[in-house]
């Protein structure tokens, strides 16, 4: 028998997690029988390698394996994908056509989301279960068939039969075993583990250095709900790697791509042994963009005073050269750093309360930095992010979920809209 380690190198599955390995282990038991498997699990667990399985290590493998999404076949189609139909039995059948089950004779069916499969269907269905016989669409005629049966599905099949939508009968019927894969929730183990794979792959992908988490960020990720579970993570790992300049991931970082990442009873995650330049928090981030705005205002302030005093440009230039370069950039250009040009764009949104007029020499970015430097108090930043997000619902609605153009309406990138959206989970 072939053993669980080379089963998951071959079928490319990643994961050390014991209920994992035991639902691997019935597949390798039941594949060389013939019996109907059903397999269970929430969405994104991974069910589609099971049935892959199941087939390869049969006596039905070089026959053919079809997998069938049963939730997207129309229901006026489905009956005649699967069975076939007689020329002439509906508008359009100019042709007699075989079914999946007359094609994988001697094979294997997947039936993925087998849930969905309308009451009709789940008859015909029934009836092959038990003794290989099938009707095509508008034929009387009994056709026998030879295939092994592996369904999956991630809703409780218990509550679609209670609620009429599934047959008793035929659940029984599928499910003589069944595997169950666990949530990534309960693989603690695997979730950084498969973390690190696609950070890895997604790195070779878009030719960028993987990134990588910080200690803090990798906590967050082990506490996560995952509700979308494998299929999530592999996005969010995605998402990361191409949106993130900087390859360390810090847990403000990570929690802003995480959706309801608040309401998973996480415990707050205290910092420690916190060094210079060390964020945890975009709150943080705006409290060290801000501090270095106070210092670039003293010297603003510095400047503009040497200018009231002294009308020769050209002279106040020179003596203040280093002043000027580090305020403005080298080249004159705006040369901030990447989250400082996010906190700008945050920091345009509302309306900022000005107190103190800003000398009128300096440009409307800076003007703001002003305004925000002068005034920013906790409970203030507060309400802010409150209106922020007013701001950016309202906009959303304005130009109907589009972003590109709620980001323009709005004077930030679509980038920063983007992030703010998974923060405040719109
Ligand atoms: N253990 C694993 N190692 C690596 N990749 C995995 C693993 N499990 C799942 N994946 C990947 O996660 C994604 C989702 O898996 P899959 O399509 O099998 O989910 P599913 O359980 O069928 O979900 P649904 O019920 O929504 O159809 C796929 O891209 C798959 O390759
Ligand atoms: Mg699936």
């Amino acid at each position: 028998m072939e053993s669980i380690q080379s089963i998951k190198q071959r079928f490319e599955i990643i994961g050390n997690d014991l209920k994992l390995n035991r639902a691997i282990e019935k597949a390798i038991q039941v594949a060389p029988t013939d019996i109907s498997v059903l397999v269970t699990g929430e969405s994104g667990v991974g069910k589609e390698s099971i049935p892959k399985i199941i087939h390869s290590l049969s006596h039905r493998k070089h026959a053919k394996y079809i997998a069938v999404n049963c939730g997207a076949i129309p229901e006026g189609t489905i009956d005649s994908e699967l069975f076939g139909h007689e020329k002439g039995a509906f508008t359009g059948a100019t042709q007699t056509r075989s079914g999946y089950f007359e094609v994988a004779d001697g094979g294997t069916i997947f039936l993925d989301e087998v849930g969905e499969l309308p009451l009709t269907t789940q008859v015909r269905l029934l009836r092959v279960l038990e003794n290989g016989e099938f009707l095509k669409v508008g034929s009387s005629q009994v056709q026998k068939t030879n295939v092994r049966i592996v369904a999956a599905t991630n809703i409780n099949m218990f509550e679609a039969i209670k609620k009429e939508k599934f047959r008793e009968d035929l659940y029984y019927r599928l499910s003589t075993v069944e595997i169950n894969i666990p949530p990534l929730r309960e693989r603690k183990e695997d979730i950084h583990l498969l973390f690190r794979k696609f950070a890895s792959d997604f790195g070779q992908k878009y030719k960028m250095p993987t990134i990588r988490l910080e200690e803090d960020a990798v906590q967050l990720l082990l506490k996560y709900r995952w509700p979308g579970n494998i299929r999530q993570l592999r996005n969010i790992a995605e998402q990361v790697s191409v949106l993130e300049e900087k390859r360390n991931i810090s847990l403000g970082t990570l929690n802003s791509y995480l959706p309801n990442a608040g309401d998973s009873n996480l415990p707050a995650v205290i910092k420690k042994d916190k060094k210079e330049g060390d964020f945890s928090s975009e709150r943080e981030i705006l409290y060290k963009v801000l501090f270095d705005m106070k210092g670039d205002l003293n010297d603003l302030k510095k400047l503009t005073l040497e200018l009231l005093k002294n009308d020769n440009g050209e002279k106040v230039q020179e003596e203040n050269e280093t002043l000027i370069r580090k305020i403005y950039g080298s080249n004159g250009e705006n040369n901030l750093k990447d989250e400082e040009e996010e906190a700008m764009e945050v920091l345009q949104l509302p309306e900022p309360k000005i107190e103190n007029h800003p000398p009128t020499n300096i440009s409307p970015i800076q003007e703001d930095k002003y305004h925000f430097a002068e005034e920013i108090e906790e409970e203030e930043t507060l309400s802010l992010q409150e209106k922020e997000i007013e701001l950016i619902k309202k906009s959303l609605e304005r130009n109907r979920g589009k972003r590109k153009a709620a980001a323009a309406e709005l004077g930030i990138s679509e980038r920063t809209l983007y992030r703010k959206i998974k923060q405040y989970d719109l």
